[in-house]
């Protein structure tokens, strides 16, 4: 397995660069792991809660992809803060092309 670096970028600015991430692992728990604040991942990763809002850095947009239709009804929770670029981390699983990827923790909306 091949691993790769993440930035969160917190609500106050602070970057928590996660290096050896492995390709597979999801974005909420690695957040969770690694005490990123803001991401409280309050339905455990079931695209419910919109706990986990990020903004993806609009040039790791296409590496990340689009929101699925489930996904999308949960971000219409978020609808305050929600961007073109929202996305649940929860629903986010690391791929290899996605080595130097950059995150920006949502406000909190709920
Ligand atoms: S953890 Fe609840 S929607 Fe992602």
């Amino acid at each position: 397995m091949s691993a790769v670096k993440i930035t969160f970028v917190e609500i106050s600015g602070t970057e928590k660069v996660i290096e050896n991430v492995e390709v597979g692992d999801n974005m909420m728990q690695i957040a969770q792991a690694n005490g990123v604040e803001g991401i409280l991942g309050e339905c455990g990763g079931g695209c419910a809660c919109g706990t986990c809002h990020i903004y993806v850095d609009p040039q790791w947009q296409e590496a990340v992809g689009e929101a699925s239709e489930v996904e999308d009804m949960t971000l219409d929770m978020v609808y305050e803060t929600r961007k073109p670029n929202s996305r649940l981390c929860c629903q986010i699983d690391v791929s290899a092309d996605m080595d130097g990827l950059r995150v920006m923790v949502a406000p909190e909306t709920l």
